[in-house]
């Protein structure tokens, strides 16, 4: 294939592997892939790139959570997203992770490009900060007004950092917006993104002091380079900019940025003022898409283990194969708008239009062209306007599948492709073979529909191409078109089958019960039963042991700090009609006024003992996880013996 048409460069967002990619996420880099595999067949040197954005708070916080180093928590991650991507197929050309050294490096290098040109300068950034998290909120991510890591309260402050002159780029974006209409679809979008600008534009915080997993500055080592400024890059570090311009100069400026309406702001503002800073071109065009939806709310982790809907892509791939995963995902959802997933809505399109419209077209005909012609397909010898429509409509398609994918219509695309392939199927019920087959004078006719057929079947294999290849393979296959390529021009012709040899393969879509299919995914998702793991415990006792122990309910009535010992909090202790001091050594987990009140359990028979000079009689129980103590309290009346 020659590359008349020039270069396409088509990328994703680069996705944060914090958890394995549900639909959502499959769902974008599905229609990039079709994008570039449609460019591809129509002639274009396209390249597709798509990653990960793997630095942040969150996924340091993760792995420390795990214990693990944020480089091996990422590593898991995004070894799971390639096998994904390969067990689907996708034809990306790079995938760039931003700890990779070719983007790190590079990101320091358009920081400093950036420097340079006096749009990076150090200023104070100011916050809410959690203290025992070391991290920065604004408003909106708090949790009811509580740091959303810890739920502790934060407070307002102030950090060192280094800021973007991102206002400065405010009338150039205007611009952007305003005389470049197609660099940002879908129009609604683009309103969006002039008022947000019109509203006014504050430098951008691009580093931060508070963790350390991200890029260094390089004129600053106590600070990392915040999130944004270092994904956006991957655009053009992936192309080798700035040291290694051979694809840059080849595929930048990119023809689109694919990416969800949430982060279309990142991508219209913060990036093309990134590049404006550096002097370099920007992207063509950025496309928003909407989201999917489970019960009206983003499809996300958290959300499918309530729900009954599955949206793995690996469970999915692996019950329906996937190009039926595909083509729900293209077929069924406009670009730009929001949709909403279901089980039912997928395994509803999957049987109708695969199994049903696709699936019986291509195995009735070969039945057919086995059945009366032995296995090779005729040549046409009769011609009606029955045939004239078929052939028109045919032939006609792949031009309004172009149009529709000039827009990233894929459900208009794809529902081209279908209007040919309901037109066949009608064919087949209007010229009803089985009755010419038995007419002996009819066999001329009988040829002609099924020639007429196997060049629908050979066009529409050429046109599903982009969407689900390895349908398309299939049917050629059993057309008899194994050993040609897919050519995209051949979709505009109408004699090619005559003498090719067909040969029946298995349904390419088996049918699905759809009722019996829902019950099985439902209860897929339900959750597991609760393991039981016995704890590692101290040595059995008898009941005897257990009853020398004499446990009461006490009330804590004064608490304060012992004060020889920093460790050591001295409580009084109302236990019926007798009130006794007891000390503990837990002034490092709890402030001595937050005890005061609380029921507690007291081990009220132990020897008494005296600790740095006071006694304390009895002990106070608390739950310990090994790092942490909790209270344990009892809503019981003090002084009630508990056993
Ligand atoms: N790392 C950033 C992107 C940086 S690009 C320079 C990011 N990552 S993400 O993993 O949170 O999201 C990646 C993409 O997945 C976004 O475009 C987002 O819109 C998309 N989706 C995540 N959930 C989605 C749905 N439920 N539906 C459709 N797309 C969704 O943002």
């Amino acid at each position: 294939m020659t590359n008349k048409k020039g270069t396409y460069y088509i990328t994703t967002p680069i996705y944060y592997p914090s958890s394995n990619l549900h639909i959502g996420h499959t769902y974008c880099t599905v229609m990039a892939d079709a994008m570039a595999r449609f460019k591809r067949l129509s002639g274009y040197d396209v390249r597709f790139l798509t990653g990960t954005d793997e630095h942040g708070q969150k996924i340091q916080t993760l792995a420390d959570a795990k214990g693990i180093t944020p480089q091996a928590y990422v590593d898991e991650i995004v070894d799971g997203i390639k096998k994904l991507w390969a067990t689907m197929e996708i034809s990306y050309d790079d995938f760039i992770r931003t700890t990779e050294p070719r983007h790190v490096e590079r990101v320091q290098k358009l920081f400093m490009q950036m420097y340079e040109n006096g749009d990076i300068y150090k200023g104070e950034y100011e916050g809410l900060y959690c203290t025992p998290c070391e991290s920065f909120w604004t408003e909106s991510q708090l949790v009811d007004g509580k740091c959303p890591d810890c739920g502790r309260p934060v407070q307002p402050a102030k950090e060192e950092a280094y800021f973007f002159k991102l206002s400065k780029y405010a009338d150039k974006l205007l611009d952007l917006f305003e005389n470049n209409p197609e660099f940002l679809q879908p129009d609604t979008r683009r309103n969006e993104m002039i008022a947000f600008v019109k509203q006014g534009l504050e430098d951008l915080c691009i580093s931060r002091s508070t963790f350390d997993w991200g890029i260094p500055v390089p004129i600053d080592e106590k600070h990392v380079i915040y999130v944004w400024l270092d994904a956006l890059s991957n655009y053009i570090t992936a192309l080798g900019y700035p040291d290694d311009t051979e694809l840059y100069d080849k595929y930048w400026p990119a023809n689109v940025h694919l990416v969800g309406k949430e982060i279309v702001r990142f991508h219209t503002i913060i990036w093309p003022a990134m590049l404006m800073s550096a002097g370099l071109p920007l992207p063509k065009q950025v496309l928003g898409h909407g989201w999917l939806l489970l019960g009206g709310e983003k499809v996300s982790k958290s959300k499918a283990a309530k729900g009954a809907d599955v949206i793995d892509p690996v469970v999915l791939i692996d019950r329906y194969g996937i190009d039926a995963l595909k083509y729900f995902l293209l077929r069924e959802y406009t670009f730009g708008q929001d949709g909403v997933f279901t089980n039912e809505v997928m395994l509803k399109r999957m049987n109708y239009d695969l199994a049903n419209d696709l699936g019986n077209l291509v195995s009735r005909t070969v039945s057919m062209i086995e059945k009366y012609n032995g296995g090779v397909v005729p040549e046409a010898k009769t011609n009606d306007a029955i045939d004239d429509d078929l052939k028109a409509v045919a032939t006609g398609a792949a031009s309004k599948v172009e149009a529709q994918m000039d827009k990233f219509a894929f459900n208009m695309a794809l529902e081209e492709i279908w209007i040919l392939v309901r037109r066949a199927n009608k064919y087949i019920d209007e010229k009803a073979p089985w009755v010419l087959a038995k007419d002996s004078e009819k066999k001329a006719e009988l040829d002609t529909v099924l020639k007429n057929l196997a060049e629908a079947i050979r066009i529409i294999s050429i046109l599903i191409y982009p969407f689900m290849h390895t349908t398309s393979k299939e049917i050629r296959k059993q057309m008899g078109l194994w050993y040609s390529d897919v050519v995209w021009e051949d979709a505009f012709e109408f004699e090619m089958m005559y003498g090719e040899q067909v040969k029946k393969g298995d349904a390419i879509f088996p049918r699905i019960d759809i009722e019996k299919e829902l019950e099985e995914l439902q209860s897929l998702n339900k959750p597991a039963e609760p393991e039981s793991i016995p704890l590692e415990l101290k040595p059995e006792i008898v009941y005897e042991d257990f009853d020398k122990l004499d446990l009461r309910v006490g009330q804590i009535i004064k608490a304060e700090k012992h004060p020889k010992a920093d460790k050591l909090l001295v409580f009084q202790v109302k236990m019926g009609t007798e009130l006794r001091q007891i000390i503990s050594g837990v002034a490092e987990h709890f402030k001595p006024e937050e005890m005061v009140g609380k029921k507690v359990i007291v081990v009220a028979n132990l020897k008494p003992r005296a600790l740095r000079g006071l006694e304390s009689k009895g002990m106070i129980l608390f739950a310990d996880n090994g790092e942490k103590l909790e209270i344990v309290t009892t809503e019981a009346p003090d002084g009630e013996a508990v056993s």
